[in-house]
């Protein structure tokens, strides 16, 4: 038994983690990653990005996200995709360019198509809008925003439905856990896609936390189901959970914390029946990226750098 067994076992369709084109050579890592009583999801971590995908105009590249979905859907395992209309990871056309309305929606148009037609019949759901939101509740900026104002996420929603109707459409963002402000903000996200007409089926909520900032099991479970009340199903979709300076190197009443923590946020999901599953944002602090990105914090993952399961790891199995 494992995550993704246990997690099934107890009613959910997965608990997954993001992997990435340079963890394939890693024997080690693929032992853990290719058991699917550990894991039965896989999210790219970076090689559907814009960037990626279409780093010059109508030029598309495949191969690297390609690469991860031959992988686990060959193994048995389902596919998580991300992202698509995103502030952040733009290749330099987009983030760059000089824009009008009718230009713009052409080449969001172009890209969520082309993109998620490739993948058709592939992922279990897209995050199709990430990040739209500030942590005081206002749309973030972007050259979506400032071009087409905040109907750019209705539109990629509606463009999304008509490229792969067969998958579902997430709106997927970080703090909902923990910033009510931006919390209400995305439940009026959500309402007003499904105002303006346009298909929504998911709500992603990335879990990027730190230790002993974790808000409660209960409080975890009210907020999804604040979501899950408006009609869509939620999901974690980037967990981790940090140690911050200076409790780091971990130590054992920190680890122990982590444990509860996880075990918080995985609770939370068993309690609200249209919580579809758990990802975590890498399994391993080998590969995490926290401690590059957020220079103070780390050892974030269930699993340590040398692929030993942590004490969250042995909490949450026995959770479920
Ligand atoms: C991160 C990746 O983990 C890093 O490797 C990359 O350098 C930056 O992006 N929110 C998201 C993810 O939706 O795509 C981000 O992934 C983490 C925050």
């Amino acid at each position: 038994e494992g995550l993704h067994s246990l997690m099934v076992a107890a009613g959910k369709l997965y608990f997954g983690t993001a992997m990435e084109t340079n963890n394939f050579d890693d024997a080690a890592y693929q032992a853990i990653a290719t058991n699917k009583n550990e894991f039965g999801m896989f999210t790219p971590e970076n090689s559907q990005k814009w960037e990626v995908t279409e780093p010059t105009q109508n030029d598309f590249s495949f191969t690297q996200a390609d690469s991860i979905a031959e992988r686990v859907l060959s193994n048995g395992q389902l596919f998580r995709c991300h992202t698509l209309t995103w502030h952040s990871q733009l290749p330099p056309f987009v983030a760059n360019g000089t824009w009008t309305p009718e230009t713009l929606t052409a080449v969001l148009t172009a890209h969520i198509t082309t993109v998620m037609q490739h993948y058709a019949g592939q992922c279990y759901a897209w995050d199709v809008v990430n990040e739209a939101l500030n942590e005081d509740g206002s749309l973030r900026s972007s050259p979506f925003l400032t071009t087409l104002g905040e109907a750019y996420i209705p539109l990629s929603f509606t463009i999304a439905a008509q490229a792969d109707p067969s998958t579902k459409l997430y709106y997927n963002d970080f703090n909902l856990e923990t910033t009510p402000p931006k919390t209400a903000a995305a439940l009026s996200l959500v309402r007003a896609v499904q105002s303006a007409g346009a298909p929504i089926h998911g709500v992603g909520f990335q879990a990027h936390l730190n230790v002993g900032q974790t808000p409660s099991r209960a409080d975890l479970a009210a907020i999804l189901t604040s979501f899950t009340a408006l009609g869509v199903e939620v999901a974690y979709t980037e967990l981790d959970i940090a140690h911050v300076a200076p409790a780091l190197p971990a130590d054992e009443a920190g680890n122990a914390q982590q444990a509860e923590d996880y075990a918080a946020v995985v609770g939370s999901c068993l309690d609200v029946e249209a919580c579809v599953g758990v990802t975590v944002w890498q399994f391993t602090d080998r590969y995490s990226w926290v401690p590059s990105t957020f220079p103070g914090k780390g050892e974030a993952c269930l699993w340590t750098e040398g692929y030993e399961k942590k004490v969250a790891y042995e909490r949450v199995v026995g959770l479920l």
